[in-house]
């Protein structure tokens, strides 16, 4: 049986040019500095983000991670969204292996922290009983919120919040050039006033594996030595960097088309009676949806069904869901996914 996989975009296969690139790859130690396509993706990172130095990491995780360590001490603060990523999602390695304090502050409904709130986070310099605030992440797009880009004006705002007061500014960006396409500006100019920022190779943008963490030189140097305690010296890494330079240059342009095809999804999910879009969706290439609560099926049961018509998708709260779309949805994956949800929704 054919499965549509809407579970997430980390779910694309490399395309065919992709594992062409990886089996011609010029390879080298990485760990020593010698793989050319390695260095060529890490250059290519960086210009594209417009910032210094890059560094090719195994995971969108160990990037936040390398950057949480690269600019915070045990005991040093790092102020985060209780919908964040590296909040909810990264098993708690900033603290496990960094002890690195946590300071959440909630997402407002559009995905950012309200520059209300944002002070009131901030420990007092100089007091021996705080921690010390040394770090704001947000996340762009935010995903737990809607898969929502948040604007350049807005992370402008945020850089300036943390270098008044001393912080180091960091951009989970892991679907940064999603948010770039949506709002119809260069990954650069949105996260110009960032310190760092890592995005991911290995989810709408189709590579195997990997992730970029980019920032300043002296930064990117330190995350070097992280990488390395990490277990993340990769050595004939090229081959699968060569599939993360085919996914910078060849794989933006086309994330509109998901983003359209999310827009179509959306359309046929919410005529269907009973489902509710929920979180602004769709804003990029994410749908969140509420399914009618009277209904008799639980979530395990609703996907099991859904599943049996070739659908996957995943669960976010009792009763509610989130579909994603990338390079593997095409439009009979919509128009498929739409019926089959129509169906199991009238049968139960
Ligand atoms: C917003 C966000 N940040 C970071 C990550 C972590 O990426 P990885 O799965 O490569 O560790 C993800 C993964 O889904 C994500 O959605």
């Amino acid at each position: 049986m054919r499965y549509y996989d809407f579970r997430s975009d980390t779910v694309t296969r490399p395309t065919a040019e992709m594992r062409e690139a990886m089996y011609r790859a010029e390879v080298g130690d990485d760990v020593y500095g010698e793989d050319p396509t390695v260095n060529k993706l890490e250059n290519l990172a960086a210009q594209m983000l417009g910032k210094e130095a890059a560094i090719f990491v195994t995971s969108g995780t160990m990037g936040n991670l390398a950057a949480v360590l690269a600019v915070c001490g045990r005991g040093d603060e790092a102020i985060m969204g209780t919908q964040g990523h590296t909040m909810l999602h990264e098993a708690g390695g900033v603290s496990a292996l960094g002890g690195v304090v946590i300071h959440t502050v909630p997402n407002l409904d559009d995905g950012t922290l309200d520059m209300e709130d944002l002070p009131k986070a901030l420990r007092t310099p100089g007091d021996v009983h705080e921690p010390i605030s040394r770090m704001l992440i947000i996340e762009n797009t935010q995903n737990a919120c809607g898969g929502i880009p948040i604007s350049a004006e807005y992370t402008e705002k945020a850089a300036e919040f943390a270098h008044m007061n001393g912080l180091w500014l960091h951009v989970d960006g892991a679907r940064i050039f999603n948010a770039a396409t949506a709002l119809g500006m260069s990954a650069s100019s949105l996260v110009r006033s960032a310190d760092s920022i890592t995005f991911c190779l290995s989810k709408g943008l189709c590579a195997p594996v990997g992730s970029v963490l980019c920032g300043p030189k002296p930064f990117i140097h330190k995350a070097r030595r992280l990488r390395k305690m990490l277990g993340g010296g990769m050595r004939q890494a090229g081959v699968l960097a060569a599939a993360g330079i085919v996914a910078l240059e060849s794989m933006v342009d086309r994330l509109a088309e998901d983003h359209q095809r999310a827009k179509a999804l959306a359309e046929g999910l919410s005529s269907i009676p009973g489902v509710e879009l929920i979180k602004h969706s769709p804003t990029t290439n994410m749908v969140f949806i509420r399914v009618a609560s009277e209904r008799k099926l639980s979530n395990e049961a609703f996907i099991a069904h859904l599943k049996s018509q070739g659908v996957l998708i995943n669960d976010t709260a009792p009763c509610e869901f989130r579909l994603v779309t990338h390079h593997d949805i095409d439009d009979e994956a919509v128009a498929q996914c739409v019926q089959a949800m129509r169906t199991v929704l009238q049968q139960n």
